[in-house]
């Protein structure tokens, strides 16, 4: 039983309360972790899986929340982590407030690299584990109004993909997924709703679930999670860096602003 425990960040909501789901579906039992509303994701779980439930509440921001994560796991026997909690910040970069910048960075990259650091030595010497990290198709272009948040998913993609190299052999598969504009409270929260990509068609979360479990339980490297993501994957190869940036920069800037309307906050 203990193979199938998976530990899923940001479980509370969107990408990862469905990654949730799914593998509450497949047949594996799943620890919650989110900074909130860990109890609510528990009690829907529990209503849509016959999976074990349990929930952890922590501030994966600190290193404090990590450590209780990655201990909860050991008494566990988590062998599958999905880290995916992740939080954006948006507006011109002279603007938006540090500490909130700094505390994407220390969620966003920095839990990231903590968790894995805690429990890579014990799958790898289990022999057998899955790690799954949530980056984003914006880890492929630079984002003006939006590039902490980019370079923090760019981080995410090339360090999963060392660690994968790193652990060839192992027993242990490293996967990255790449999801596009995904209908979750991600933009409300980031307070992108006015934006080009705020406003756009999106795909859901269960879609983009169902894809990244598909590609973890295969142990795949990489999956672009849809038609859209795909086709931004490859746009991102054809373009050189201005272009990529000028084209990626669109997604973030005001769709239609009201008039006299700042992004001074
Ligand atoms: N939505 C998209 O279009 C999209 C596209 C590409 C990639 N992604 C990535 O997908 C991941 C999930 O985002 P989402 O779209 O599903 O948004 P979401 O619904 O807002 O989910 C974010 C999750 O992270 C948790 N979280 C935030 N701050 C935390 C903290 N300090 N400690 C612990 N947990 C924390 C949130 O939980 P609480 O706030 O309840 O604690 C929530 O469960 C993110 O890494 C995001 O960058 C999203």
């Amino acid at each position: 039983m203990a193979e199938h425990v998976a530990l899923i960040t940001g479980a509370s909501s969107g990408i990862g309360f469905a990654m949730a789901r799914e593998l509450g579906q497949r047949g594996h039992d799943v620890l919650v972790v989110a900074e909130r509303g860990v109890d609510e994701a528990v009690r829907r779980l529990r209503e849509h899986t016959d999976a074990r439930v349990t929930g952890l509440q922590v501030d994966l921001a600190l290193p404090d929340g990590v450590e209780e994560a990655a201990a909860r796991a050991g008494e566990l026997g988590v062998r599958t982590f999905v880290l995916n909690a992740g939080v954006g910040v948006h507006g011109p970069f002279r603007y938006t407030p540090l500490q909130d910048e700094l505390r994407l960075v220390d969620l966003n990259v920095r839990s990231v690299v903590h968790l894995a650091h805690l429990v890579v030595p014990d799958l790898v010497g289990a022999g057998t584990g899955r790690i799954v990290v949530v980056s984003s198709i914006a880890a492929t272009m630079p984002a003006p109004l939006f590039g902490t948040y980019a370079a923090s998913k760019a981080f995410l993609r090339s360090f999963a993909w060392s660690l994968r190299g790193e652990l060839a052999g192992t027993g242990v598969s490293v996967t990255t997924v790449l999801p596009s504009g995904t209908r979750t409270p991600f933009f409300r929260a980031a307070k992108m709703e006015r934006t080009h990509i705020g406003r756009a068609p999106k795909a859901s979360p269960a879609r983009v679930a169902r894809l990244a479990v598909d590609a973890l339980l295969d142990g795949r490297a990489e999956v672009a999670t849809g038609l859209q993501a795909k086709a931004l994957v490859a746009v991102s190869r054809l373009l050189p860096q201005p272009a990529r940036t000028a084209f990626h920069g669109w997604f973030y800037a005001p769709g239609a602003p009201p008039p006299g309307a700042s992004f001074r906050r």
